[in-house]
């Protein structure tokens, strides 16, 4: 069993995409174990995406990801790590296969709908960040 840190981006969550994202990983047999809308500080966005810190979209991607509420959850299940990842689909939505989330509701690179951890050590970071100590 693994756990793993998924978030509807601001543009989801204004166009009702909330229950339509979370029920795919429903759907797809995982459990939901923490759940929150909040809107971020900028510090909170920074440490979410502090690897990319220096990149020349840092500063946009922190600003925008701040800049209205988000859907933040953590799923359980078997390979959750890597399945979130595939069912999120390529960053650019222009390049992710059909069916993904990202290919079904993204706008552009930056309005792509839902963040995944990318390993074990970011969700574990990301989890801890964001939920503290889950049961
Ligand atoms: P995420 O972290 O949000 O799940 O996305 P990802 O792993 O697929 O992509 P990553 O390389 O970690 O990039 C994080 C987010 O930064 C924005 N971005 N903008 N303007 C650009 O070229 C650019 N590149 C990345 C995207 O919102 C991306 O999801
Ligand atoms: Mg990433």
């Amino acid at each position: 069993m693994e756990r793993t840190f998924l978030m509807i981006k601001p543009e989801g969550v204004e166009r009702g995409l909330i229950g339509e994202i979370i029920g795919r990983f429903e759907r797809r047999g995982f459990k939901i174990v923490a759940l929150k809308l909040t809107k971020m500080t900028r510090e909170c966005a920074e440490r979410q995406y502090e690897e990319h810190r220096g990149k020349e979209f840092f500063n946009d991607l922190v600003s925008y990801i701040s800049s209205a509420p988000v859907v933040m959850f953590v799923i359980e299940g078997e390979d959750a790590i890597a399945t979130a990842r595939e069912m999120a689909g390529a960053t650019d939505p222009k390049q992710a296969k059909p069916g993904t989330i990202r290919a079904d509701y993204g706008i552009d690179v930056q309005r792509n709908v839902i963040h995944a951890s990318d390993s074990k050590e970011s969700a574990y970071r990301e989890i801890a960040l964001h939920f503290g100590v889950l049961s």
